[in-house]
């Protein structure tokens, strides 16, 4: 039998700073992880180079059924210590939009310091290693493990959610919540792109694949997010749609703005003006790409030279682009999904220390909670800020 002060199960973002912060107090830390590597999705992050934080992060860029939730470990681990501690391995970075700080050269960069300071601090790292059972003891947990037995004071829960199977996503912290009582909100993929099934739309997206747009405003439910957009051959992605999909339910339609820098009936009746015998394929081409201004003539509108328009119709062009409105189909599921909306209900475990209100010695950290960033960095230091939260009282 293993015996030690701490269990962590998971060697993600969260497991990996909880690991080296509880560490570094002294604590005697086993992290656990069925995987064959630790941070597959650090490695993953950022197209290969990790947005591993935001100089904005704030409480506002997170999504909870509790919202006030994650105000408390966001502000006792900031963007600025996770910063300080990428500066003091001397890993290089830049701001690349929006504050998103990204990795000068790869993402493991970020996984290298990580191992680094759990090394330093003395952590026992066990890969490949599943958990079969959990049981609640007098003094803590006992784990069947397929290393062996472990047992310890305090186990943390730090499996992430169901996105990406491949890299080594389970529900198994839902499992283990519901084991020890705790609700499990619904969950569904956030971070997504959307699939399209309408004919004509399908087509439209499928011969625009590849083809961004850069500045739209994308809306549903009431939220807002101004950034690009990609067709894809099944549907709608790049930021923006990403964004827009954690606030997304089937069903809802979504608005987009294709030009939302341009005051569009104004610049149509002026180009009207100064070029009436330009058409109006011409003038999209302007706007979009060659192919993109082509189909949108020939698809939403009756191309011909600009002075043959009346204002009722340059009106109606004008407002197609600016409120596009379609119904997702659906999203590309769990398989793409940056996140997992939903998870462990907050209500049930303590902002301040991360521990279970209904079995002490339990702690959830990072992404299994019900507790989602939007895209640019949020995830990573809600893992790094809960981790680290968990980490002065496990
Ligand atoms: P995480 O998923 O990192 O770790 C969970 C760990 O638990 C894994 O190592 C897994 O193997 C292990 N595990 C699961 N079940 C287990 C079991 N039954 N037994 C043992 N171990 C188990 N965020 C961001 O801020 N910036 C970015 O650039 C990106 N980019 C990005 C790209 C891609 C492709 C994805 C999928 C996601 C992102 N994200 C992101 C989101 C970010 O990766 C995510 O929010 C964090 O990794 C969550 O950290 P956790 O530690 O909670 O889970």
């Amino acid at each position: 039998m293993t015996v030690t002060d701490v269990v962590i199960i998971g060697a993600g973002a969260a497991g990996l700073m909880c690991a080296l912060s509880a560490a570094a107090r002294g604590r005697q830390v086993l992290l656990l992880d069925h995987a064959n590597k630790a941070g597959k999705k650090i490695l993953m992050s950022g197209g290969g180079r990790c947005n591993f934080t935001n100089l904005y992060t704030e409480p506002a860029n997170f999504l909870s059924n509790n919202p006030h939730f994650c105000k408390s470990a966001l502000a006792r681990y900031s963007q600025w210590d996770f910063i300080a501690l990428v500066g003091k391995h001397g890993v290089p970075y830049h701001e690349k939009k929006l504050g998103q700080l990204f990795c000068d050269n790869k993402s493991s960069d970020i996984l290298g310091l990580l191992l680094a300071e759990c090394d330093a601090a003395g952590v026992s790292l066990r890969l490949d290693t599943t958990v079969s059972q959990v049981d609640k003891t007098d003094s803590g947990y006992r784990l069947h493990s397929s290393a062996g037995p472990v047992s310890c004071a305090s186990l943390v829960i730090a499996t992430g959610g169901l996105s990406i199977p491949t890299l080594g996503a389970s529900g198994f912290g839902y499992q283990i919540a519901r084991q020890f009582g705790h609700q499990v909100l619904p969950t569904r993929a956030g971070l997504v792109p959307f699939t399209l099934t309408d004919p004509a739309l399908k087509a439209l997206c499928g011969e625009l694949s590849g083809t961004s747009v850069e500045d739209c405003l994308v809306s549903c439910n009431g939220q807002s997010f101004r950034e690009n957009i990609l067709f894809t051959h099944r549907g709608l992605s790049g930021p923006a749609i990403l964004q827009i999909s954690s606030f997304w339910q089937p069903g809802d339609e979504i608005e987009i703005n294709l030009l939302p820098h341009l005051d569009l009936p104004a610049w149509f009746l002026q180009q009207q003006a100064e070029r009436p015998n330009s058409e109006l394929r011409t003038l999209l081409a302007e706007l979009f790409t060659k192919k993109m201004a082509g189909l949108l003539a020939d698809q939403w509108f009756d191309s011909k030279p600009m002075k043959q328009y009346s204002p009722g119709e340059l009106r109606s062009i004008a407002e197609r682009l600016a409120c596009w409105r379609l119904v997702p189909a659906g999203t590309e599921g769990y398989r793409t999904a940056e996140v997992t909306l939903g998870g462990v209900d907050t209500g049930e475990v303590s902002s301040k220390t991360l521990e279970s209100l209904k079995s002490p010695g339990l702690y959830f950290i990072g992404e299994v909670l019900d507790v989602t960033g939007h895209l640019g960095g949020f995830n990573f230091q809600w893992a790094w800020a809960s981790g680290y939260a968990a980490a002065q009282y496990v």
